[in-house]
């Protein structure tokens, strides 16, 4: 899928170089035109000469060459059509940040205007340090598309958040952009439904029980879904983002009609994606009129009762492989345990984890898509990508029905 697109890797010095040798070949495996710039330090961490025999051409390693023509780094960034660092290092990564151009890396950046990618590498305190969050986030917010750090085993020893993201991790994310996805359709002739955002239980006709969905991992799944050629449903639980163009969008209020609405198109679909956040309980009784407040009155106790829990249902109903189920598990602890037995208690395909902490607001999300084969952590991506990786799991679970 990267046939032919101009990619320059800059590899910053941190001991997760030895993984840009791996994403060197994996990328031009697949086709990619690649060239490769490097830091100073991170020479001393892998040869030069181990990606010149990989790629073919010598990396950018002296910006002051004199045995050169031109300015190097803005030949780079003419000619890249994609700039991706990894590892990135919180040196490099402030240098970004900050607009320095001390290094092949940084230099060419400042002159780049096409995606960037960054798979950040470091020690996990040195990840958390207010100064590295700031950076990370100046950088985002210009766009920058960050991949990981994912959470295992560090250089140190410890374990924590900050080990480079796997090269096939870093692929995947630039493929999802690169490779032109929007015009991908791979997903033709595939019948795909969508739940998103929460779901609102009646206490009385002005007051309910919600939660903090935002409903944007189901827009970006139905958005791309549409954009990768499938014919999407995204039923709705109230959000306050405007329906997807090219979608039937159905919108629904509480856990009740969203099962009624799953439940009558389910024979219709290939695959249901339940990315809502259905409530699990609702108000047994809903008061006719708003519940008031009288002085001296003791405030009222409302009493709850269980939703059906819709992916459950779904699961317990379907007789062959279709539709295809996927769903999500939003926790605080536990969380691997818990998708897990989710996966298996919903008899679900694929069961998308992430924490609550990064779950609700923001365009960015990190999970772990779990299925039968095991565990896949996705690394820190922007929705729209996490949204990619599903869809790229239901195109590769979807068999024709036999
Ligand atoms: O059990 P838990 O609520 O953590 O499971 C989350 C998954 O199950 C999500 O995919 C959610 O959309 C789905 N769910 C459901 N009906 C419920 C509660 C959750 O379909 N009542």
């Amino acid at each position: 899928m990267l046939e032919g697109k101009r990619i320059l890797l800059g590899v910053s010095g941190g001991v997760a170089a030895y993984k840009a040798v791996l994403l060197a070949r994996e990328l031009t495996t697949r086709g990619a035109d690649l060239r490769v710039a490097m830091t100073h330090t991170a020479t001393r961490f892998v040869g030069p000469q181990t990606f010149a025999a990989l790629v073919g051409t010598a990396p950018a390693l002296d910006l002051t060459d004199a045995s050169r023509g031109g300015e190097l780094h803005i030949e780079l960034a003419r000619w890249a059509q994609a700039l991706v660092v990894a590892p990135a290092t919180a040196n490099l990564l402030a240098r970004l940040a900050h607009g320095l151009a001390e290094d092949p890396i940084s230099a060419t950046a400042l002159a780049f205007d096409g995606p960037l990618f960054l798979a950040p590498a470091m020690h996990h305190r040195m990840w958390a340090h207010p100064a590295t969050c700031a950076n990370v986030a100046t950088l985002a917010a210009r766009g920058a598309r960050l991949v990981g750090p994912a959470y295992g085993r560090l250089a140190s020893g410890e374990e924590g958040e900050g080990r480079m993201s796997e090269p096939a991790d870093i692929v995947a994310a630039i493929e999802a952009l690169v490779s032109d996805a929007g015009a991908r359709a791979d997903l033709e002739g595939l019948r795909i439904l969508v739940s998103a955002g929460p779901t609102l239980e009646a206490i009385d006709p002005v007051r309910y029980l919600g939660n903090r969905s935002s409903g944007r991992m189901g827009w970006a799944l139905a958005t791309r879904a549409r954009e990768r050629g499938a014919i999407v449903t995204l039923v709705a639980g109230p959000v306050a983002l405007a329906d997807p163009e090219g979608i039937e969008v159905v919108h629904v209020r509480s856990a009740l009609d969203m099962e009624a609405a799953i439940q009558s198109r389910r024979e219709q679909v290939d695959a249901i994606v339940m990315a809502a956040a259905v409530a699990d309980f609702r108000p047994a009784e809903v008061s006719r009129e708003k519940l008031k407040k009288r002085d001296g009155d003791p405030a009222p106790t409302i009493q709850l009762v269980r939703n059906p829990d819709i992916l459950r249902g779904l699961g317990e109903q379907r007789r062959g492989a279709r539709p295809l189920l996927v769903g999500f598990a939003v926790e605080t602890t536990d969380l691997l345990a818990s998708a897990r037995q989710k996966l298996e208690a919903k008899r679900a395909d694929l069961i998308v984890a992430n924490h609550a902490s990064v779950a609700f607001e923001g365009d960015e999300n990190e999970a772990f898509l779990v299925d039968a084969q095991g565990v896949t952590p996705t690394g820190r991506l922007a929705k729209r990508a996490l949204a990619d990786r599903i869809l790229d799991v239901i195109r590769s679970k979807s068999r024709p029905e036999s």
